[in-house]
């Protein structure tokens, strides 16, 4: 198939790439450098070809508390990405399949996190637009699909986690956050401090684990939204202790510094509608994962 990945140079993309290409399909993928997504019409360098799907994954955010300070800019720039990305397909690739990521962000935190409850509620207020601007695209999916008839499918992930992330200064999700910090403390006796209690729960999906549900829920759903979790969540504290023993430093060298943002108390995503599609969908172990994860930020920080 011929198929086109926005946002092909991000974390994820960099994968689902990989792998397509592995399965002998023939990859465009977009980079900012030569395709400004906000800008109308920047896709008309691929307008000659006719793709079977677009993988629509670029998105402007980090994990942190980068959504809580950069409300009107995410807005901005998200929507435009969108907008342009959908109406593009609209207008030039109407036969592609669309496949595109939301967020568990969407989910309003008093609600069940399950698929019919995402555009129900309002997000947290700290990732307020970033989680609306997720919930828009989908708006926008079902819309093209209800008026033209587009195919879309539409998957919420839960935080991903693998090697080869960004070590470029940006703010981490808090596992990548967690292990520089540790590698760091035991390599370079640095202080460790931790944001928040460490009660606070996330579950994680290894990112080749989700490569590899993404392709075959891409060929079996259509017109739907399907969240990707692991059905199980670590507390921050758990997922420390897994990394002190696995480095080889010691918990108790640890601090938690309580003043910090620390978002959620809890999320996991029902991950019911995923096992009724895919039955034998079982993710690695987090401390298997997490093993391949440190030894390449190892690497990487040495
Ligand atoms: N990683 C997670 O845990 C997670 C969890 C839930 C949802 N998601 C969603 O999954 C998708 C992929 O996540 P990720 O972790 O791979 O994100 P990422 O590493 O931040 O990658 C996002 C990509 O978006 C591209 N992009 C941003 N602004 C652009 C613009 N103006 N024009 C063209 N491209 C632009 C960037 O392209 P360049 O690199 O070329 O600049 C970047 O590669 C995102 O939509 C994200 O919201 C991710």
């Amino acid at each position: 198939m011929k198929i086109l990945v926005t946002g092909a140079r991000g974390f994820l993309g960099k994968f689902l790439c990989k792998r397509l290409e592995l399965e002998g399909h023939t990859v465009y993928p977009v980079l900012s450098s030569q395709c400004d997504l906000t800008k109308p019409g920047s896709l008309n360098c691929f307008k000659e070809t006719a793709f079977d799907q677009i993988y629509h994954l670029a998105a402007w955010t980090q994990a942190g508390d980068f959504c809580l300070h950069h409300p009107g800019d995410q807005f901005l720039i998200n929507q435009m990405i969108n907008t342009n990305v959908l109406s593009w397909w609209h207008e030039k690739q109407p036969q592609a399949k669309l496949i595109a990521m939301g967020t568990s962000c969407g989910y309003a935190p008093e609600n069940p996190l399950e698929e019919a409850y995402y555009l129900q509620g309002l997000p947290i207020d700290s990732l307020f637009t970033y989680g609306m601007t997720k919930r828009m695209l989908l708006v926008g999916l079902m819309a093209l699909h209800k008026q033209y008839g587009h195919n879309y499918l539409y998957l919420i992930p839960s935080t991903l986690y693998g090697p080869d992330y960004h070590t470029d200064g940006r703010q981490m999700h808090f596992i990548f956050d967690l292990i520089a910090k540790i590698l760091r403390g035991k390599n370079q006796g640095a202080p460790v401090t931790l944001w928040g209690d460490g009660h606070q729960k996330r579950e994680l999906v290894h990112v080749e684990d989700f490569v590899s549900t993404l392709l075959h829920l891409s060929k079996i759903c259509e017109n739907t939204i399907v969240n990707i979790g692991a059905g199980v969540e670590y507390s921050i504290r758990e997922c420390t202790n897994l990394i002190c023993s696995q480095v080889g430093f010691p918990f108790e060298n640890i601090d938690f510094d309580l003043t910090k943002y620390v978002g959620a108390r809890s999320k996991v995503l029902s991950i019911a509608r995923l096992k009724e599609l895919h039955p034998t969908y079982s993710p690695r172990s987090l401390p298997e994962g997490l093993q391949e994860t440190i030894s390449w930020f190892a690497k990487k920080l040495a």
